[in-house]
């Protein structure tokens, strides 16, 4: 089998496995003042230290959460329900259903929604940004790395833009995070989330990174764990392999992901004419590839290519069952049928330039069937 659809998810690390065994141990309470309760809250600590580490902040300023979703709720619904800043919310036309959907129901609860729009490459329209920004604006949500296509977007330009307006800057890194260097002090960025499952990690945990100074609502209510901001019981075992996770990700392997995604992109533009990459040439996220084929679906493609053993996906997973458009590509200008005819390649550290070699050659037959 080859596993081309880590941008969905990621085969855990086996290290991360043998990290999460520790709350076997450890299985007290974090929140217990007995000794496996003292255990378990040293465990987790130190999983934060080392998220902490990776975006150069300060421990208490990272957030566990159920994931990346629960991170973009808690960053939308914190800010636009924290009374005093409640009022309008400015998001990109790209964002995961996860930012999407938390903002059309601030919408439907009676905050004013503005959507940015982006260029053929899907990066956001910087001058429609600042247009956009009123005295009344209280946070921009804009992602880091577009979980369809790899596109980056300009976070520090857009944090500037943010700041000279006292507005709040989110923005989804779960796709980025440890694969692009990432400094929210530098970006200006009040709010990171971040997911696990991404990075080798266990699925049902991430972070959202809160930089101290405004007013944030719980969206879950509780025993105050999480400084507040998250009630509910540590899941110990998934936040320790979190940890682990982050310490096993190394600069040098995005380096040889992106090497092996360009190499992909290169044989398939040879055996495949017509094709079609999405997204930027350069400033993409290391393991992405979304190409459009010239003709057939990408359906039909994708349940052959599962028949060789090749996983891919069209586009986001959890959309991939719908049958409606990417908006993500629509954003971009690809028509439906464009849409229809898009392919996901994604890469982590352990794809070989033997499988890559391999899935563009599969693809070439196929696609000309
Ligand atoms: C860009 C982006 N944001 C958020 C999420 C949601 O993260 P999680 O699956 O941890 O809830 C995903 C992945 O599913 C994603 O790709």
């Amino acid at each position: 089998m080859i596993y081309l659809d880590n941008a969905a998810t990621t085969r855990p690390d086996p290290a991360v496995l043998e990290a999460m065994a520790q709350a076997r141990e450890d299985y007290g309470n974090a929140s217990s003042v007995h000794r496996l309760g003292v255990a378990a809250a040293k465990a987790v600590e130190m999983a934060r230290a080392a998220v902490a580490e990776a975006l150069q902040v300060r421990p208490d300023e990272v957030v566990f959460t159920s994931g990346g979703t629960e991170a973009n709720n808690l960053a939308l619904k914190g800010v636009l329900l924290a009374g005093a800043r409640r009022g309008h919310l400015v998001i990109s036309a790209v964002e995961h259903p996860s930012v999407l959907e938390p903002a059309r129901a601030l919408q439907r609860l009676g905050c004013r929604l503005s959507l940015v729009g982006t260029d053929s490459d899907g990066v956001i329209d910087l001058s429609a940004l600042a247009k956009l920004l009123t005295e009344r604006t209280s946070l921009v949500s804009v992602m880091h790395a577009n979980n369809e296509t790899g596109a980056l977007q300009p976070l520090a330009e857009i944090g500037r833009l943010c700041r000279r307006r006292g507005v709040l800057f989110h923005t989804d890194a779960s796709q980025s995070f440890t694969k692009e260097a990432l400094e929210p002090r530098r970006v200006g960025a009040d709010l990171v989330t971040m997911s696990a499952h991404k990075i080798h990690g266990p699925k049902g945990v991430g972070a959202l990174y809160v930089r101290p100074g405004f007013r944030l609502e719980p969206i879950l209510h509780g025993g105050g764990q999480e400084g507040g901001l998250r009630s509910g019981t540590h899941n110990t075992a998934a936040i320790l392999g979190f940890g682990a996770a982050v310490g096993l990700s190394r600069a040098r392997d995005a380096a040889r992901v992106r090497r092996l995604r360009d190499r992909l992109e290169a044989r398939l533009r040879e055996l495949v004419p017509g094709l079609r990459r999405n997204g930027p040439r350069a400033r993409r996220v290391c393991g992405i590839l979304s190409v459009t084929i010239p003709r057939g679906r990408a359906g039909d493609l994708l349940q052959a290519l599962s028949r060789e053993g090749v996983c891919a996906s069209a586009g986001a997973a959890c959309s991939a069952a719908v049958a409606h458009p990417s908006h993500v590509l629509l954003a971009m200008g690809l028509s439906a049928d464009e849409a229809g005819r898009t392919l996901r390649l994604s890469l982590s550290r352990w794809t070989t330039a033997a499988e890559v070699e391999s899935v563009a050659r599969i693809i070439a037959r196929l696609a000309q069937r």
